[in-house]
């Protein structure tokens, strides 16, 4: 009897790596868990050009927004784990929403398969472009000043430029009112339009806005400048030398993907990273380009775990929960 049991689990694995020989065989579903434009999206479509290039088979961007992106994140963790749906997921999804979500649907670090880093996103403070403060100092003194007249632009609770925000805000003190959006991509649109304050949004989304002088960006929260916008200056040379704050995009299977096929997935992403067009389009962006050793699946399975671990005690110190 154990013969014939071990005869069957063999068959099942090797059906399984068969299954992975031939992976793909069809088109695979790519879930941005925002709006189409967004820094999310952008990152997305820019690395699946050149994987699905290599791996045969087109890569379709399918965009579930809502609930600061753990709406399309939720659909993705339940998906069939058979590699034809994957998802762009980022340290909101997949870093800060469990500490505000409290009955959040899926666990970052259970319930999914690491794929690969796609691309860092440092974080910038921008605002409408006739907002009176001409600088960082000035735009704190003005804050603090305008109380909860002032209003911000988010993602949706959990969104990367709702949780870097939140941080913002702390710092400040000041209790801005806030004006959620399905992406800050739509969000950007009424920023340009002047009809909301500010936002902290990911330097993708920011960079061709800011150059051509539609918005204005106080300064960027990394410790160094960006050689995207260089004329930005950091929040430490501008005077608020605490908000230090970076974003990320990756991704992610579904738990239980068979390895071949993420092994696969992420072999292509590690080719599209290492393709100098693709460099080329993100560092653009002012992406900040993961090393060699940042693009494994273990490291990116470890990373979400810190990432997780980082952001509940400063979202519950924030005393911040979307429920
Ligand atoms: C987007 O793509 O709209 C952003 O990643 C949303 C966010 O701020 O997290």
């Amino acid at each position: 009897m154990k013969a014939l049991f071990a005869a069957a689990a063999a068959l099942v694995l090797s059906a399984g790596s068969t299954l992975a020989q031939g992976y793909p065989t069809k088109p695979i579903t790519l879930v941005v868990p925002f709006a189409a434009g967004g820094p999310t999206d952008v990152i997305a479509r820019i690395v699946a050009e050149p994987m699905s290039r290599t791996l045969g088979q087109q890569i379709v961007i399918e965009n579930v927004a809502g609930a600061g992106g753990t709406t399309g994140t939720t659909r993705v963790a339940t998906a069939a784990p058979d590699g034809y749906t994957i998802m762009m997921g980022h340290m909101g999804t997949h870093g800060a929403a469990p500490a505000l979500y409290p009955k959040l649907k899926y666990d970052p670090t259970k319930d999914f398969e690491a794929i690969g880093m796609a691309a860092g996103t440092p974080i910038l403070l921008v605002a409408k472009k006739d907002l009176p403060p001409k600088d960082l100092k000035e735009f704190m003194t003005f804050a603090k000043a305008q109380g909860d007249k002032m209003n911000l632009a988010h993602a949706g609770v959990g969104s990367v430029s709702h949780t870097t925000a939140l941080l913002l805000n702390n710092q400040l003190g000041i209790k801005p009112s806030q004006v959620p959006y399905r992406g800050t991509g739509p969000a950007m649109n009424d920023l340009v339009a002047g009809q909301v304050d500010f936002m902290t949004d990911q330097i993708v989304n920011v960079v061709s806005q800011v150059k051509a002088g539609s918005i204005k960006a106080y300064a960027i929260a990394t410790p160094a400048r960006s050689p995207a916008l260089p004329d930005v200056p950091t929040t430490k040379e501008a005077g608020m030398p605490d908000y230090q704050v970076s974003a990320w995009n990756a991704l992610f299977a579904p738990k239980g993907t068979p390895t071949d096929v993420t092994a696969k997935l992420s072999d292509a992403l590690f080719k599209a990273l290492a393709d100098e067009n693709t460099r080329k389009r993100l560092l653009e962006l002012g992406g900040v380009l993961p090393e060699k050793d940042q693009q494994t699946q273990a490291w990116l399975k470890g990373f979400v775990a810190e990432e997780v671990a980082r952001w509940t005690p400063v979202i519950k110190a924030a005393g911040a929960t979307a429920e």
